[in-house]
């Protein structure tokens, strides 16, 4: 009965379809990199660039999100995982909405990475790494946590007490210690542009 058989996708509205309304190929951006490696900057002001020069992107931030959606979950192995994987679920939503979305979350080990990748699809996740080094995120200690995980009043505190692992083969990894955050800005935008290009 083949003329009684209507796929729900054929009315469906598509990611591509979004994706030409927005000019633009949607990607999970997931940079990753410890406390003050300056993942958040980098990635707010790389959303400005892509807006102002017509793209249609998204932050999703730890600090943000954790105040939010995760706000009932810590610091410990599980909870982190469990952040990432909501996240990754949020995500996702954009993707399939044809965004550009700039998640930036230390997600420490590359268990939990890998989760997210899995969950998002390896050919829509581009893995950032922030490379700046301990000692520097630390020199700076925006947030003042550092000083705090060093004195024992913060426990767990990824780089001191709780694991950073650097990935292996990011898609693209920025090195923020010899070089001023528009240099960073301005290499994502390059390596992103041609992944993003709607033709
Ligand atoms: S993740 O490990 O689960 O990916 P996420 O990026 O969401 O972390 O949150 C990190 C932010 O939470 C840090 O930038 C810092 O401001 C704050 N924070 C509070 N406690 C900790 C901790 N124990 N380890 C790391 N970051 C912490």
């Amino acid at each position: 009965m083949a003329d009684n058989i209507h796929p729900i996708f054929d009315t469906l509205l598509q990611r591509q379809d979004r994706e030409k309304r927005l000019g633009q190929r949607s990607k999970v951006l997931w940079l990753t990199g410890l406390s003050g490696s300056g993942k958040s900057t980098i990635a707010e002001a790389l959303e400005k660039k892509l807006f102002e020069a017509g793209y249609f992107p998204q932050v999703l931030d730890g600090d943000n999100i954790r105040s939010g959606i995760n706000s009932n979950l810590g610091f410990s192995v599980e909870d982190r995982q469990e952040n990432i994987r909501r996240i990754a679920e949020i995500a996702k939503l954009y993707l399939h909405s044809g965004v550009v979305t700039i998640n930036s979350f230390i997600s420490p080990t590359r268990a939990i990475r890998q989760l997210a990748k899995d969950t998002i699809g390896a050919a829509d996740f581009v893995e950032i790494y922030i490379n700046t080094p301990l000692e520097i995120c630390e020199s700076r200690d925006v947030k003042g946590l550092y000083k705090k995980a060093r004195k024992g009043e913060i426990k767990g505190f990824t780089g001191i007490d709780s694991p950073y692992e650097a990935p292996l083969q990011p898609d693209l990894e920025i090195q923020t210690e010899n070089q001023t955050i528009e240099q960073s800005v301005q290499q994502l935008f390059e390596f992103l542009l041609p992944l993003i290009n709607h033709t």
